[in-house]
């Protein structure tokens, strides 16, 4: 049985000796091979399909962390600001620690999927009007005035459990990759894998990924109004902004903006192509890739492998893929009405 990542790596996590394991099993996620994308950029390519994690999205990695640590604290409730993803797990992992869960979410950008996960699990979800940066803002001030547990990526926990991709994906190659493509909203996620890597000293170069109108690092401002239809990344100003870029700059990497048709444009194409359904946020890494190939600072090799950090799942959001694939086609109860929608 796959263990969860707790049981896994927990000497190298935060966790203290008497901490419960609140787990679903998360990690152990595949290293897909991309064939086609490799010929496209002309290095060997891998999907880290984090989209395979109990609730959809790599924020379980963290999660089981972060809501162990707090079961041993003693906390009965935790709370977290999401674009989606943080939400679904910070009700699943609630329910699963028998505590209360609170998720505070940007009215109606908040995907139907993910609503969906985070009510059944039970949780208590407020729409907000304002954008994710209002939100966080706020838990982080909830946080300091009640005995809540804040379960963003500004928790340090967070970090420590998903820095074990980073572990996975060496342990699976055998070896560092030579780069590493990641999508980047908070920035809580790049940061993590850089610090996993350099527990295994490894050290791949580090490609991240905004969206255009969300892409704060990119210019070097917070945007105020960030808009994307990449919902996981629509964030104007990361709480990890300077670990971020100094991971970027240590790897020799860098960070890039990509148009949301870049990202759309992906999103399908490697459903298409590649068998593999991530949602738009996702996307952003393999339209980066296609984007800006695989740029080198002087003086270092090109990579020669690079896996793509595939961070959530297509059905999280049905409404935007339904919106970008071909129609469904209407037939009448007939084999040759059958005949010709199949074969013409
Ligand atoms: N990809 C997906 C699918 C996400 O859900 C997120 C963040 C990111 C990438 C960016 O990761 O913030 O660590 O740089 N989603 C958060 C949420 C904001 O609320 O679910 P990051």
């Amino acid at each position: 049985m796959a263990l969860g990542l707790i049981d896994r790596y927990r000497d190298r996590l935060s966790l203290e000796p008497g901490d419960p394991v609140v787990t679903l099993n998360e990690g152990s996620t595949p290293l897909i091979e991309a064939p086609r994308l490799s010929e496209r950029i002309e290095a060997r390519a891998y999907f880290k399909f984090e989209g395979l994690n109990p609730t959809g999205s790599f924020k379980d990695r963290g999660m089981t962390v972060a809501v162990s640590r707090a079961k041993g604290r003693g906390a009965e409730a935790i709370i977290c600001a999401s674009t989606g993803n943080t939400a679904a797990s910070c009700a699943a992992y609630a329910a699963r620690a028998g505590m209360r869960g609170a998720v505070i979410v940007p009215e109606g950008k908040i995907a139907i999927g993910k609503l969906a996960q985070a009510l059944m699990h039970g949780a208590r979800v407020v729409a907000l009007q304002g954008n994710f940066d209002d939100a966080l803002r706020i838990v982080r001030e909830l946080s300091q005035k009640h005995p809540i547990e804040l379960v963003n990526s500004v928790n340090p926990h967070r970090i420590e459990g998903q820095k074990t991709a980073a572990f996975e994906v060496v342990e699976d190659l055998g070896a560092a990759p030579g780069a590493l493509a990641i999508p980047v909203g908070n920035a809580g996620n790049v940061t993590a894998y850089w610090r996993g890597f350099q527990e295994v000293d490894a050290a791949p170069i580090l490609y991240g990924f905004q969206a255009e109108g969300a892409a704060p690092l990119v210019r070097g401002e917070p945007v105020a109004n960030p808009e994307t239809v990449a919902s996981a990344i629509r964030i104007g100003n990361p709480a990890r902004w300077e670990e971020a870029m100094a991971a970027f700059t240590a790897s020799r990497g860098r960070v890039a903006a990509v148009s949301d048709e870049q990202i759309l444009n992906a999103y399908r194409w490697l459903a298409d192509n590649e068998g593999v359904f991530c949602e738009p946020a996702s996307a952003a890494s393999v339209a980066g890739l296609l984007a800006h190939g695989l740029p080198v600072v002087e003086g270092a090799a090109r990579p020669e492998t690079v896996v793509c950090v595939l961070t959530g799942h297509g059905l999280k959001d049905p409404d935007t893929a339904l919106s970008k694939a071909p129609a469904v086609i209407n037939c009448d109860n007939d084999l040759s009405a059958v005949e010709r929608a199949v074969f013409d």
